[in-house]
């Protein structure tokens, strides 16, 4: 039996995109119905992101589900870029007007979000399966998919696709729409989750001939370090005690110690630019990763959902308020803009700041300069802190 379900928006997948937009939605009077294919403990689990950006956080408490983040959340006021075994700071409040960043962990977001939806009466359905999408570019598109072994069937006025890089959403428009841009990078990261208290109150990200390190950090009392691999690496290949050396090794700086502890959790992530273009096809429109994709050096891939999924809102809300569509015809455009913004900060701190297989020793002496250059001029650390603090919403 097919059981038929009616709302305003269907949305794929409750990742941040997905989630933040319910939400939206709910504060502007709009009905939604999320679907989504894990359970609620393993998306509330998944480690992941941890910089907000100001404008992310500040919209957060806006929607009413920023009370933890204000109580738990780290503030952060600038970051370390380290290189020669020296650190510069990067002071984001003083080159940007006193804005900064919030250390809170992507799953503790989604947490929060979870509670707000059920609070609401948000209807948010867990572990479906089988979810496809249909008449995308007809008035009334549908979202079909199975739970409990039953069908269902969701009758739309619009969807979104909050599902992801390996959703399916993007590969239900038609090829011949869609344009892909891709670049895949030639190392990725092997990442640890570690009980050791930060040894810095801010992110260290270190550029060394052994190559990249970021220090970052989820609590007071749990860090989150990574390294820069091959693409490939074999996490079994990595004991505790390895992992510890190289960063040791990497992040070493005078009169600055490296404090080690208990590993929590391991994992190595690949690197990749990606964009596809348009972002919306008749009415389903695009949000999040599953339009594009930037390597984590910049901290943006959450933001970049976060900020996607406000101007969709803005548009639904601009066309159910007055039946006006140009918002919503415009919203792959706006979107567009800024991730390219994001994707160029996302592509030059990766390249700054990684070594290269195919380097020669000009590379090197140039990325140093350019290090030299942002830590040393104020006009270049204005443009990495007001990137990396978030670019101001349209
Ligand atoms: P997602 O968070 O991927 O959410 C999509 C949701 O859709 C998921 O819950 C998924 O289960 C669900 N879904 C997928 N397919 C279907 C389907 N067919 N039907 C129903 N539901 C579906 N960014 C950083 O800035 N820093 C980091 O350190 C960092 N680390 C990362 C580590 C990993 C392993 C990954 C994959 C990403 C990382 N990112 C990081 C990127 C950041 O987490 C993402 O940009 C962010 O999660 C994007 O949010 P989203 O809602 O668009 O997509
Ligand atoms: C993280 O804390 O996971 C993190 C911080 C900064 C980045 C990427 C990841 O650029």
């Amino acid at each position: 039996m097919l059981n038929s379900l009616r709302t305003q928006v269907g949305i794929i997948g409750a990742g941040p995109a997905g989630l933040v937009l319910s939400h939206l939605l709910y504060l502007h009077g709009i009905d939604s119905v999320v679907v989504e294919n894990r359970s609620r403990q393993y998306v509330e689990e998944r480690v992941r992101a941890g910089v907000l950006e100001q404008g992310t956080a500040d919209l957060l408490v806006e929607m009413g589900v920023g009370e933890r983040m204000k109580r738990e959340g780290l503030l952060h006021s600038g970051i370390e870029l380290r290189f020669g075994g020296r650190g510069h700071r990067i002071d984001f409040q003083d080159l940007t007007g006193g804005k900064g960043i919030t250390i809170y962990a992507q799953h503790e977001v989604l947490k929060d979000l979870n509670n707000a939806r059920a609070a609401t009466g948000g209807q948010v359905y867990f572990e479906v399966e089988d979810v496809s999408v249909h008449d995308i570019d007809r008035p009334r598109p549908k979202v079909r998919y199975r739970k409990d072994g039953n069908s269902h069937e969701l009758d739309c006025d619009f969807i979104a696709g909050c599902d992801g890089f390996h959703g399916i959403c993007r590969p239900s428009i038609p090829s011949a729409v869609l344009t892909e841009y891709e670049r895949v990078y030639p190392f990725g990261w092997l990442g640890i989750l570690a009980e050791a208290p930060p040894s810095s109150h801010e992110l260290i990200y270190t550029y060394h001939d052994r190559g990249f390190a970021l220090l970052s950090m989820r609590t007071p009392r749990i860090s989150r370090l990574y390294l820069q691999c091959k693409p490939d690496e074999d996490i079994a290949q990595w004991s505790d005690q390895k992992i510890w050396q190289e960063l040791q090794l990497r992040l070493a700086a005078d009169g600055w110690k490296l404090t080690e502890g208990l590993v929590l959790q391991k994992g190595v992530t690949g690197m990749r630019s990606f964009v596809v273009e348009p972002m919306q096809y008749g009415r389903l429109f695009l949000a999040g990763d599953s339009a594009h994709i930037v390597p984590p050096t910049g901290a943006k891939g959450l933001n970049l959902a976060v900020a996607d999924v406000q101007i969709l809102a803005r548009s639904l809300k601009r066309f159910y308020d007055t039946g006006r569509r140009d918002l919503l015809d415009s919203y792959s455009e706006v979107c567009l803009r800024r991730v390219w913004k994001v994707q160029r900060f996302s592509w030059w701190m990766t390249s700054m700041l990684h070594r290269f297989p195919d380097e020669n020793s000009f590379d090197q002496r140039r990325q140093l300069a350019e290090l030299d250059y942002v830590t040393g001029s104020r006009a270049a650390a204005t443009t990495l802190a007001e990137n990396y603090v978030g670019l101001p919403m349209e």
